[in-house]
């Protein structure tokens, strides 16, 4: 007996994926595309991912022929251009910003990556087609995805909210650790004493800010630490990124061989100095969260 199909469609759901755009254009040159979720990395050597389209779907019988197409990774901010190509609006690509790419495939702007792919399989699957590309030109630019699970949109930027809005409490800190030119960034107070920099209030837009008004141009990507700090009655997080620029007057850089030893004013940063060099050794990031003095490391990734 087959499985209720839309029993089924619910449970499939439960795999929280990204979202993409696959795009082409038919024999005449007017682009072609549609949102997916069904897409997949298959292989490194050759080059390969793939992406299942329903049979029904007005462009299934344009891509089973394209000899080109294109995936486009969407951004958490291209919800509505999910949506736009999810629909049968007739003129697509006039409402939304794109460039021809290599093999004349659309990709789109602001995606946070853009595979150009030649056609390498076609296999006919049940009620899809699993479209087999390889790829031969790739983009990819920073930012957060726009995810999807069960049927709604979600966005892994809700994490960064969250750390902001912790961190906004009363004796709360903001700070980071940021890779610059092989070592760590650190300001230096006018005594000599040496501290990771902070936010002069507690927000991520107060910390890029600063740095930025200082010549530099920080890239933040995950949350390190995050925890109470009874020594303040406050929350204190803190960010991992990178750094580049030229070094302003009160900053300096410690090196990674000398982080284990960090002679920073406040231990809490030295711990924290210790665990980045150790993970940068290893070539993986953790997480940690607790209080000030005791917590847990989690795994985060490499
Ligand atoms: C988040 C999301 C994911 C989707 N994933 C797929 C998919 O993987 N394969 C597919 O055939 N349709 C998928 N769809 C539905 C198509 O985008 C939709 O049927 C679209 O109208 C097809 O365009 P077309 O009919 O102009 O070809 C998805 C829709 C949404 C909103």
């Amino acid at each position: 007996m087959s499985p209720d199909p839309r029993a089924l469609r619910n449970a499939f759901g439960a795999f929280a994926t990204g979202v993409t755009v696959i795009t082409t254009r038919q024999p005449d040159g007017t682009p072609r595309g549609f949102t997916a979720n069904s897409f997949t990395s298959v292989s490194l050597d050759p080059a390969l991912l793939l992406v299942c389209l329903a049979k029904t779907a007005h462009s299934a019988d344009v891509f089973a022929t394209a000899p080109h197409f294109a995936v486009n990774i969407l951004a958490e901010d291209q919800k509505a251009v999910s949506g736009l190509f999810a629909s049968r609006t007739p003129d697509k690509f006039a409402q939304c910003a794109w460039t021809p790419g290599h093999g004349d495939v659309p990709l789109l702007d602001g995606a946070l990556a853009q595979f150009a792919c030649a056609r390498h399989d076609l296999v006919d699957a049940g009620d899809h087609l699993i479209l087999i590309g390889r790829v031969e030109d790739f983009a990819t630019s920073e930012g957060q995805p726009l995810g999807y699970f069960r049927g709604s949109y979600f966005s892994i930027g809700i994490e960064r909210e969250l750390a902001e809005a912790a961190a906004a409490a009363k004796g709360s800190r903001l700070g980071a650790v940021l890779a610059c030119n092989g070592g760590v960034l650190l300001k230096v107070d006018a005594q000599g004493a040496l501290s990771l920099p902070l936010a002069p209030k507690p927000s991520l837009d107060s910390l890029t800010a600063s740095l930025t008004a200082q010549g530099l141009t920080p890239t933040i990507d995950f949350v390190y630490a995050a925890f109470d700090d009874r020594s303040t009655g406050g929350h204190a997080v803190y960010y991992h990124g990178q750094v580049s620029g030229t070094l302003p007057q009160g900053y300096r850089i410690l090196p990674l061989t000398d982080l284990a030893r960090a002679p920073l004013a406040n231990p809490v940063e030295t711990q924290m100095l210790a665990r980045y060099a150790e993970d940068y050794r290893n070539g993986s990031f953790t997480l940690y969260h607790g209080t000030e003095t005791s917590g847990h490391v989690r795994q985060i990734g490499a």
